[in-house]
């Protein structure tokens, strides 16, 4: 029987989608530590480069669209780790790509920018996350991203553009100005060869720009209603700071939607809020959250990082890495859930409860190892930071 491409539903065929897409190359998991060769950086808005890599090997990629991995960098002597999100497809899986927006005073965002070259070799742990619209199949999407927060929703657009797949999605991205837009152009041929791809920019300000034909603000519900009419139906992915996501969490609340089709991934760079901010200058040790107004005690220990000489007080049911930062410390984090093994800390003597989520190795626990978003205390700690 002949069928028309366009109605070929992937659950209806041979193949389902997801086992597809991470199908695509040699198997690749979140415990593959490997060194891999920058092939092309490229430049796409004046503070964002995206950096291609390929296996020394030839060997090719699989991953779900919207996974990130972890890059393991020398800079100035330490060995630090951030994740970044595969921007590229798996449909293409000979190389990978991520693409790092600088931040300012960011240690990483700017090193890559400013040292990565093609040629360089870069040590990476494998593809984690689950923000991935292959786990959660839908007939409508509705993509909202902010600021780099558009890389996994690129990878979920590419992937569906490069296998064909017409998917009815709306991707509503905000940035500062138009010349901020990440992926502007690829993001227009997509819309153009997809009948039911649909793009829309929210900008700021119109910046530089004299002929802007978009829009300008911030996203609202008014505006979502308007481009989206039928958002309620679709299934949603956001991605962007930790302000621009609590806007979209919010938006969504007043308007009443499901949040079982919610899914939401942050890259949350700088956690201190104003008020833990006050908190710190004013040397102050504030109760945690939920404690002060309950009224409830619990068990405090000691925490000493050892190389800055500072010494902390954390609750027995606080991670230690909120118990810092509240009291004005500054340690690298990055996806505060145990999962990219940014805050990977070498515990010098105590014991914690640690629920990780794959940043650490059973190596790096045996060797002492310690992730600090993601552990509370059981005793004392002195820690080699
Ligand atoms: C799952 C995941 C996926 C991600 N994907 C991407 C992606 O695709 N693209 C992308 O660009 N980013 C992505 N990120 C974010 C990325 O991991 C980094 O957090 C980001 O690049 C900033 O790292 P950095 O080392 O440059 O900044 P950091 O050095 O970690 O600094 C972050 C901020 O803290 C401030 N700061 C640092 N130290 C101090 C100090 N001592 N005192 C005062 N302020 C300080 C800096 O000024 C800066 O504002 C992702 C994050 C996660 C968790
Ligand atoms: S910040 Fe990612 S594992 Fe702790």
């Amino acid at each position: 029987m002949m069928r028309d491409a366009q109605t070929l539903e992937p659950h209806e065929g041979r193949l389902t989608r997801p086992a597809f897409w991470s199908a695509l190359g040699a198997p690749w998991s979140s415990d593959d530590e490997e060194t891999l060769v920058c092939c092309q950086v490229r430049q796409e808005t004046h503070d964002v480069k995206s950096f291609f890599f390929m296996s020394r090997e030839g060997r090719t990629f699989s991953f779900e669209p919207g996974q990130f991995i972890t890059l393991e960098l020398e800079i100035d002597g330490e060995t630090i780790n951030r994740c970044y999100t595969i921007s590229s497809a798996p449909t293409r899986p000979h190389t990978i790509s991520i693409t790092v927006k600088r931040v300012p005073g960011g240690k990483v965002s700017n090193w890559l920018h400013e040292n990565l070259r093609a040629g360089d070799a870069v040590r990476v742990l494998g593809p984690a996350g689950e923000f991935t619209c292959a786990r959660h199949r839908a007939g409508k999407y509705l993509f909202l991203s902010a600021g780099s927060g558009i890389t996994p929703l690129m990878s979920m657009s590419r992937s569906h553009h490069e296998l064909g797949e017409d998917r009815d999605i709306v991707f509503i991205h905000s940035a500062r100005t138009p010349d901020d837009i990440i992926f502007a152009r690829e993001l227009d041929l997509i819309a153009s060869n997809q009948q039911h791809f649909r793009t829309s920019f929210v900008c700021e300000r119109v910046g530089h720009r004299t002929n802007w034909p978009g829009v300008t603000g911030f996203l609202t519900l008014p505006l979502l209603r308007l481009i989206a009419p039928d958002f309620m139906e679709r299934e949603i992915f956001t991605c962007g700071p930790a302000p621009y996501m609590k806007a979209v969490r919010d938006l969504l609340d007043e308007a009443g939607f499901d949040r079982a089709r919610y899914h939401e991934e942050s890259f949350s760079f700088d956690s201190l809020s104003p008020a833990e901010q006050a908190a710190a200058s004013e040397g102050a040790s504030a109760p945690v959250e939920g404690e002060a107004a309950s009224g409830e005690t619990q068990a405090r220990y000691a925490v000493t990082f050892a190389k800055t000489h500072r010494d902390i007080e954390c609750g027995a049911h606080e991670h230690v890495l909120d118990a810092a930062k509240r009291a004005g410390l500054r340690l690298p984090s990055s996806c505060t859930q145990g999962m990219c093994g940014t805050c990977k800390v070498k515990l010098v003597s105590g014991q914690v409860d640690m629920r990780h989520n794959g940043g650490i190795r059973q190596r790096e626990i045996d060797q002492g190892m310690v992730l600090l978003c993601c552990s509370k205390p059981l005793s004392d700690l002195v820690v080699d930071k």
